[in-house]
């Protein structure tokens, strides 16, 4: 990749092309456990802009930036009162909506405060996660709904939310996200759990219509095949690895089934019924958190099962890992060699985040040697940055959904499954239709994806050729 390029992806802040790119779109500001306190108030950095994330006591969210319009104080530390923020050093109060509502230090008479402002984001809430709207929206322009994703439908009992910090730029811990073939080994367990202990863990089950873990699949199969086709929401990418070990005759494929969703989203398998929905939303170029959404598909969420197990391995407020780079990730040179690939513990956030964070903190893609296992990569960055372009150019995104939550449902949906080999697409759509029509909430949405993204045909799939370091040069049309 040209440096120049590398730059363009990677950069977010205000005033640069991806920055603008990444403001087209809803981002997680906050979960919205933040603001479970007796003074809901947070600092939230997000795309380089340090904000304030507040509810009023009528409930009413305000996403502000975080100086004071007068002269600059920290509005984080400011008095939660009267509607609003209030700053500690003279007083001025500003509304959710950014509008100053007193300047209690000036004369009686001052109409100082009807010409003050600062500035301020749409808010929404929505099933544990606190999204905001950075882009320019112009006066009196409303902003665009949340997308009609599944993990949006889902009645709130239905999900839970959870969001941890990485040391480095978003796009390496999107990346990570859409290689199907890293599961094989960064996450390689050298013995099986019992797969009834794996309710919120990730590659602990067993696949759909099996005994098999997932554990044991990925180990013994290291070589997936891997399809990728573009899609309105982003890329689907399904990775094929049969069977045909230990008395296994080849006759049955192992499939999985992910999703990115553009701009730094990923939807995942966590279970049978269980999916992730995932963003890696940049706060500034050198730091990320991933926001998280389990939706589950036929039985209210245990949250509280869900929120114990993932609060071990971090520290609040900032939900920020425990192990990390200044403890070398409390790596274990003995768990390596005899129980897991990286000698790093059995959680594979941690796994996936010394990975992206051993890239450095701006991964400098100049240097890389992309092999053939990365084609979602090398599609992603392709779409990326013409999407870049598009919007430097005035123009808007073709992977951007404008949904309001009453049409159907966009998914994306995945998938962790054994069927016939050579049928994955029928036997995606078949198990897909069987577990929504059973699905308290999904049964009444009309699943589009039930056979393939809606509008795109399962036969747009990317031609290989990421096997060169040229695979930027050659350039899509
Ligand atoms: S700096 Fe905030 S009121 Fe003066
Ligand atoms: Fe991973």
């Amino acid at each position: 990749m040209r440096a120049e390029d590398n730059r363009k992806i990677t950069e977010t802040g205000p005033g640069t092309p991806g920055g603008a790119w990444m403001r087209r779109y809803w981002q997680p500001v906050a979960l919205a456990e933040e603001l479970d306190t007796d003074r809901p108030v947070v600092p939230p950095r997000v795309l380089g802009e340090d904000l304030v994330l507040f509810r009023n006591e009528d409930g009413t969210l305000g996403l502000v930036d975080r100086r004071c319009a007068h002269r600059g104080a920290d509005l984080a530390l400011g008095r939660l009162e009267d509607g609003g923020l209030r700053c500690y050093f003279h007083g001025w109060l500003y509304g959710p909506g950014g509008d100053c509502l007193d300047t209690p230090a000036e004369p009686e008479d001052s109409r100082l405060r009807s010409k003050v402002r600062i500035r301020s984001y749409p808010v929404r809430e929505r099933n544990g996660i606190v999204w905001g709207f950075l882009g320019d929206l112009g006066e009196g322009v409303a902003p665009p709904e949340l997308p009609s994703l599944d993990c949006f439908a889902a009645p709130e009992e239905y999900t839970f939310a959870f969001k941890g910090y990485l040391d480095c730029n978003w796009l390496q811990a999107l990346e990570v996200g859409i290689d199907p073939a890293h599961a094989s080994y960064l996450h390689r367990f050298e013995r099986d759990e019992d797969t009834g202990d794996s309710y919120g863990k990730q590659f602990r089950n067993a696949s759909l219509g099996t005994d098999l873990p997932m554990t044991k699949i990925l180990r013994e199969y290291g070589r997936p095949e891997i399809l990728n086709a573009r899609t309105e929401y982003g890329q689907r990418i399904v990775a094929l690895r049969r069977l045909d070990k230990d008395g296994m005759d080849g006759s049955s494929t192992h499939v999985r089934i992910t999703h990115q969703v553009f701009p730094h989203g990923i939807t995942i398998p966590l279970s049978a019924t269980m999916a992730i929905t995932q963003w890696h939303v940049p706060i500034d170029d050198l730091s990320c958190y991933w926001y998280a959404m389990f939706t589950s598909l036929d039985e209210p969420v245990d949250r509280a099962t869900m929120r114990a197990q993932r609060l071990d391995g971090i520290t609040l407020p900032d939900y920020k890992p425990v192990r990390n780079r200044a403890n070398n990730y409390r790596f274990d040179p003995h768990e390596q060699r005899t129980q897991t690939y990286t000698g790093l513990g059995p959680d594979i956030n941690v796994h996936d985040q010394m990975a992206v964070e051993g890239q450095g903190y701006i991964y400098d893609r100049t240097r890389e040697k992309l092999s053939r296992s990365d084609r979602a990569i090398v599609t992603y960055r392709r779409m990326a940055l013409r999407a870049i372009d598009t919007v430097a150019e005035g123009g808007s995104p073709d992977e951007l959904l404008r949904d309001t939550a009453d049409v159907e449902s966009r998914g994306p949906i995945p998938l962790d499954g054994i069927g016939p080999t050579g049928e994955w697409e029928r036997y995606w759509a078949s198990s897909v239709a069987d577990l929504r029509k059973a699905s308290p909430w999904a049964s009444g949405l009309r699943a589009a994806l039930a056979t393939g993204p809606a509008g795109v045909p399962g036969s747009d799939v990317e031609p290989d050729r990421s096997e060169s370091t040229d695979a930027y040069a050659s350039s899509e049309s």
